[in-house]
């Protein structure tokens, strides 16, 4: 049998990347590429499940039935995220209930935004609108990423994160235009909601452990500041045109960049809360094992119907 030579492998799959051919399943991949991207994928994948939970808390309690409407329909998308996103992970080998437990264990990590509480309906619209804005500034160069079923399946999602960053900054918008109760509300929401949204991009490149391997592969498109800087410039004009007061004094405009300069991020809650020690990080993986042991009558119940069907068409054929 023809010797396998690694070295030429690597090459050509190095030529793959820098052709911008994609990397598809069958392909043969260097092993920490592969990790990389089972390591990433699945921790967004953990994200959009764990995403749901806050959202979730106020399906009940939105001010009218179209609010309703909508959000019911914004956690039904994450649900689909999270499913392409699990689905995206096993083309790289990965067994998805092992992927699961990962979470479960604390093995794997999921978005520190969600371990923050919604504590009024005002959360909600800067859930749509802050984060849902920040994971479509962090997916649309996703859409983009070296790794076939990964690329394929930011497509999709980033044309249903559209829709949730424009429900959100609707529902913003109508309260920082409401009454002043209400324009209080969104603006305490703002103070609450802005810094652990520029935390979704990671830590400083500086800081960063992943980044330079990651944007050598084309993983990643733009590194974790550059992503930061892009979401920041695109925001504040928001904020400003729905009269809301951003919560960094030190924010200003830089000509000269073409962009805004603001202060530095409070590093210690970004590991404090990614280390699990977070505002809601036991509740929400809590959360994640009870839905887990609650659904496991409704997985038995799938595989023993697809089983007999397999086994009814194997008497057929
Ligand atoms: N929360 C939790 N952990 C984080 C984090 C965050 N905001 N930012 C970074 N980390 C972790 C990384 O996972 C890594 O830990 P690990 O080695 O145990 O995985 C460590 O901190 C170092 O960070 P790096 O920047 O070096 O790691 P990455 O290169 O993986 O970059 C990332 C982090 C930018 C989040 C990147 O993984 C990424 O782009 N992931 C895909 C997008 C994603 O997961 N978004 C999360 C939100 S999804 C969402 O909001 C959906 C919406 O519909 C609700």
């Amino acid at each position: 049998m023809k010797e396998v030579n690694i070295s030429d492998l690597e090459r050509k799959f190095e030529e793959r990347i820098a052709a911008e051919i994609r990397i598809e399943p069958n392909d043969w991949m260097p092993e920490n590429y592969r990790k990389t991207l089972i390591r990433q994928i699945s921790q967004h994948a953990h994200s959009e499940i764990v995403g749901q939970l806050p959202e979730g808390n106020w399906v009940t309690r939105a001010p009218n039935l179209r609010r309703k409407a909508v959000l019911l329909a914004k956690i039904q998308d994450e649900a689909g995220h999270g499913l392409y996103l699990y689905s995206a992970v096993e083309t790289l080998g990965a067994d998805r209930e092992e992927t699961i437990d990962d979470l479960h264990t604390g093995k794997a990590k999921y978005s520190s935004i969600f371990n923050y509480p919604t504590l009024t309906w005002a959360d909600i619209g800067m859930v749509g609108w802050l984060v849902d804005g920040a994971a479509i500034m962090n997916q649309v160069p996703l859409c983009r990423t070296s790794y076939g079923p990964y690329a394929r399946a930011m497509v999709r999602v980033c044309k249903e994160e559209s829709f949730h960053q424009r429900q959100g900054f609707e529902i913003v918008t109508t309260l920082a235009q409401g009454t002043a109760e209400q324009k209080a509300m969104a603006q305490d929401a703002l103070n609450r909601w802005w810094w652990p949204a520029l935390m979704m991009f990671g830590p400083s490149d500086a800081e960063s452990k992943h980044t330079e391997q990651s944007m050598r592969w084309k993983i990643k498109r733009h590194t974790n500041d550059e992503l930061r800087q892009m979401f920041v410039n695109a925001t504040v004009p928001q904020a400003e045109l729905i009269g809301l007061k951003v919560p960094d004094d030190n924010l200003t405009y830089n000509e000269e960049k073409g962009g805004y300069d603001f202060s530095d991020i409070d590093w210690d809650e970004f590991w404090q809360v990614v280390n699990g020690h977070g505002i809601c990080n036991k509740e929400r993986i809590e959360a994640r094992k009870k839905a887990k042991e609650e659904g496991i009558w409704v997985r038995e119940a799938a595989l023993a119907y697809a089983e007999k069907r397999a086994a009814r068409r194997k008497q057929a054929s």
